[in-house]
């Protein structure tokens, strides 16, 4: 997968790109990932990228030319250029759905805007999708689009060690995941739970369920209404072997 990302603030991005998982997937080959600084397409002797919004108001707005001049030098045609995402505010939640979808394009162009906003018409020429990563207002999209990268890197093939990780997981059968313990057993007074030591793979599965259901009732009661409203299978439960795995034991 290639991402390419234009930004006020390339810098931002350096260490981003270098450290574990990105890096691992960037020597691996599977993610190929550029940082376009957007003054390059400035054309004035101050590289100014920004002006005052028209109609007043506080702020300042990012101009449309050098965000154009920067897709049209980098891509060319119109039919060449990757999946356009504003990263804003005002843009769609990001979610696992969004994520899976977005990790699925093959080219990415995260546009980062600053300030009050971007120039209405890159939204309207540009971009394919605006997307807010939380009900929250950052400085600027480049955290938003930092998470957005990291998502859909660990979605690529090869990238996770397990590939039973990116399925079993918060979030991705829309529940939260359950407790996780490792070795000691033992910790400051806090013992793991028996069932998980008890070696009995149903009841482990069976808790594991429980705590899963429970944890996103309490926390994201939203979550669990949606969950039931679909039907309600939580898939750390055991279930009856499908017509799928019977075909894959004849394998
Ligand atoms: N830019 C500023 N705030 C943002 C947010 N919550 N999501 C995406 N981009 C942003």
């Amino acid at each position: 997968m290639r991402i390419d990302v234009l930004t006020l603030f390339p810098e931002y991005f350096s260490g981003l790109v270098q450290a574990s998982l990105l890096g691992r997937a960037i020597d691996a080959g599977v993610l190929h990932v550029e940082i376009h600084g957007l003054r390059r397409w400035t054309t004035d002797r101050h590289r100014t990228a920004d002006d005052m919004p028209y109609g007043g108001g506080a702020g300042m707005v990012l101009k449309p030319e050098p965000f154009f001049a920067a897709v049209d030098a980098l891509y060319g045609a119109v039919d060449a250029r990757p999946r356009t995402v504003v990263l804003t505010p005002r843009g769609h939640l990001l979610d696992q759905r969004r994520v899976r979808d977005l990790a699925d394009s093959g080219h990415l162009l995260l546009l980062c805007g600053r300030y009050e906003g971007i120039d209405e018409r890159v939204h309207d020429g540009l971009a394919h999708d605006e997307i807010s990563i939380g009900d929250y207002v950052l400085a600027g999209g480049e955290v938003a689009a930092a998470v957005v990268i990291e998502a859909v890197t660990r979605l690529q093939p090869g990238v996770m060690g397990n590939v039973h990780s990116a399925t079993d997981e918060s979030h991705a059968d829309g529940l939260l995941e359950y407790p996780q313990y490792t070795r000691p057993a033992s910790f400051r007074d806090m013992a793991v739970p028996e069932i998980l030591r008890s070696g009995d793979h149903a009841r482990v599965a069976a808790w594991r369920a429980q705590q899963a259901l429970e944890r996103t009732r309490r926390v994201r009661p939203d979550l669990y209404a949606r969950w039931e409203r679909r039907g309600g299978r939580n898939p750390h439960e055991p279930r009856p072997p499908s017509d799928d795995d019977i075909d894959d034991a004849r394998d």
